[in-house]
């Protein structure tokens, strides 16, 4: 596990690039924290870590948006306004999961039991106005104490 405390805005795509870094075919990031904390922010930073320089927007509405060129692909998802496991089911999640790119999902804990085992879940807390706490982990959000 894996904390960081960011200070600003800039701060947390600075965060998100550097964590582009590791990132591989088939990587999933299961995002979550209230809205506002900085999870499309953190998008943001990841694709240009990727070497993309596409404008990143939240899928809020659309559910997923996807990013060719970079380094990977990038596939957006935001599960916020998905009604029921059913239609996050109908997504077809797992063919992005295991595909050519980076799967990043914000609201991943809506539906936690179809986030697959290897995704790396990142925790985003506000604790204040402009400061914000990402915790990164490893494994399974339930039991990670996060
Ligand atoms: N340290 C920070 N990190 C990220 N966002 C911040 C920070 N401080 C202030 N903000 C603001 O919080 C908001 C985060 O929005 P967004 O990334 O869309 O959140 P989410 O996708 O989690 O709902 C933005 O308006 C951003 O300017
Ligand atoms: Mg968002």
């Amino acid at each position: 596990m894996a904390t960081f405390i960011s200070n600003s805005p800039a701060e947390t795509e600075a965060i998100a690039r550097q964590i582009a870094e590791d990132l591989a075919a088939g990587s999933v990031l299961a995002l979550k924290g209230e809205l506002g904390s900085g999870k499309t922010l953190f998008t943001q930073g990841l694709v240009a870590g990727l070497k993309n320089d596409a404008a990143v927007t939240s899928p809020t509405f659309t559910i997923v948006h996807e990013y060719q060129g970079g380094r990977l692909p990038v596939y957006h998802f935001d599960l916020f306004r998905l009604e029921n496991r059913e239609a996050a089911v109908r997504l077809g999640l797992e063919d992005y999961f295991f595909s050519d790119g980076v799967s990043v999902i914000e609201w991943a804990d809506r539906f936690p039991d179809l986030i697959p085992e290897q995704a790396r879940w990142i925790s985003f807390e506000i604790k204040s106005e402009r400061q914000r706490i990402i915790t990164l982990c490893h494994h399974d959000h339930e039991n990670s104490g996060a």
